[in-house]
């Protein structure tokens, strides 16, 4: 990152949970770090009505939150000037009218370079009215570059992702919309692109000849808590699956790109291959749970949350598999789980267990690239034991502690935003990668449609998650890794 960026930022949701927690915090380092230039402005929208003034006190107050400085009040309150405050009912004309002259004066204040982002972080069933007006006002024809940022969900299912693409189409081009998958932005998920890229003897090895199996984990003790009301309406497949795990797992299984700019047609090319489901595989290999009370009482089932319906089918957990038949894998079996409200802590992996001698091993050599904690790749190979003769043992190498140490990842935003304003879409999700998401979530959603209610709740919350994800992968003669059943 090493050229300053600048421009105006429109944030629509600037009272939300994300900007506070993720956005101001993001924005204040690219600042700090000069990626981000003087010669920038950020107007906040949302339907409260707050004075600037008070918008700069959110903005330092999130700062302070997220840093845990309070050193740096004095510089985050004179980077929140660069902010301002406008109240917008989406559907109401005239605010975007006052917006456009907002963003004009702005223009000429700061003298901005001809950027414009339009950070979207609202309710999905305002992105379409908003863009709408964004056309119909005229603020997209002040002459410049204008780029939309989506946050997630995109649809409900392909069918509604298609219908909300048509509607943004008409106001921006696929090359301006950029759709934010967060955990694309992640180094450490990066990291596994780039481990393969910078080490040719991964690519000797990354193939059915070498590799067993994949494992991909992204578990969470955290639980649902107040965010029932989405929640319910989601479920993990689409919460983490149709999104993260996909996204993850593309950059694991694609082939790997000759440049930057042919990284989006290698995932593209890779979610094609992953077959949809139907209802026999759908019954055959994938899990679904929902969590009841906790065996202690601590946390609450599941259904008895706020906004959760008393007879929810709606899933916490899933975990499954599925082969990728193509030359450089061959039936590779990808295995996937996620889930809230699970012993394991937070804890995101990827594991590439390698083919080996078991019959005579210890436990599987394997590659283990870590997101969460994020701290990148750990091996773990069958060696000479110390003092054993010639038994096999398994030694863990470990990144160097110092440089673990001295590792401080960026915030995944913060790379995003910087990427959307140098007009770079590498990071984002594109529209086929989307269409190929869809198609493989909608596939199993369809087959549960078809199948009766499950037992629900079928796990304690804060236990390893239902006995039947063990069974998944242990009639394959395989074990989940780590954290172990
Ligand atoms: C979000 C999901 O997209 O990702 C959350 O909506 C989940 O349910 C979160 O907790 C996990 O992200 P991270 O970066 O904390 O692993």
């Amino acid at each position: 990152m090493d050229q300053q960026v600048s421009g105006i930022i429109v944030l629509f949701g600037a009272s939300g949970d994300l900007a506070q927690r993720k956005l101001y915090p993001s924005l204040f380092h690219l600042y700090q770090q000069g990626w981000l230039s003087q010669r920038f402005a950020l107007i906040g929208t949302s339907r409260r009505p707050w004075t600037d003034e008070h918008y700069h006190e959110i903005i330092v107050e999130s700062i302070i939150n997220y840093t845990k400085d309070e050193s740096l009040r004095a510089v985050a309150g004179e980077f929140a000037q660069h902010f301002y405050y406008i109240s917008n009912d989406a559907s109401q004309t005239e605010d975007y009218i006052l917006l456009k002259d907002k963003m004009l004066d702005l223009q000429k204040q700061y003298q901005t370079d001809k950027n414009f982002l339009y950070y979207l972080s609202i309710a999905p069933s305002l992105f379409e009215i908003t863009s709408h007006h964004l056309k119909k006002t005229g603020i997209i024809d002040i002459p410049g570059n204008h780029r939309v940022i989506l946050e997630k969900p995109f649809g409900v299912d392909l069918a509604s992702a298609q219908s909300l693409n048509q509607a943004l189409n008409i106001s921006f081009a696929e090359s301006d919309i950029y759709r934010i998958d967060h955990y694309v932005g992640k180094e450490s998920v990066l990291n596994i692109w780039a481990t393969r890229q910078y080490n040719p003897f991964f690519e000797a090895i990354w193939n059915h000849n070498y590799i067993d199996h994949f494992q991909v984990t992204l578990s969470e003790d955290l639980p649902v808590g107040s965010r029932g009301g989405y929640y319910d309406q989601t479920g993990a497949l689409l919460d983490m699956f149709q999104n993260h795990i996909l996204q993850v797992i593309s950059f694991v299984g694609m082939d790997l790109p000759n440049s930057q700019d042919d990284l989006h047609p290698k995932k593209e090319a890779f979610l094609r291959e992953i077959p949809s489901f139907d209802l026999e595989s759908v019954q055959t290999n994938i899990v679904r749970g929902q969590y009841g009370q906790a065996k202690d009482g601590s946390e609450p089932a599941y259904r008895d949350l706020e906004g959760v319906s008393e007879d929810s089918s709606t899933e916490t957990f899933v975990a499954g598999k599925f082969r990728i038949n193509n030359d450089r894998w061959q039936g590779t079996p990808f295995y996937f789980r996620t889930g809230k409200a699970l012993s394991s802590g937070k804890y995101t992996t990827v594991e590439a267990v390698l083919k080996d001698n078991l019959s005579t091993c210890d436990s599987p050599n394997r590659m283990t690239f870590v997101i969460t904690p994020e701290y990148g790749l750990e091996v773990s190979m069958n060696q000479k034991a110390f003092k054993g003769g010639f038994k096999p043992q398994t030694m863990r190498m470990l990144p160097d502690k110092e440089i673990l140490e001295s590792r401080v990842a960026s915030e995944s935003y913060e790379i995003l935003i910087y990427y959307a304003f140098l007009g770079n879409q590498m990071l984002f999700t594109t529209w086929e990668e989307l269409k190929e998401q869809w198609r493989i979530a909608d596939s199993i959603k369809d087959a549960w449609l078809q199948l009766d209610p499950p037992a629900f709740p079928n796990y304690p919350a804060m236990t390893k998650g239902p006995e039947a994800a063990k069974d998944l992968i242990e009639s394959d003669g395989r074990r989940w890794i780590n954290p172990q059943y």
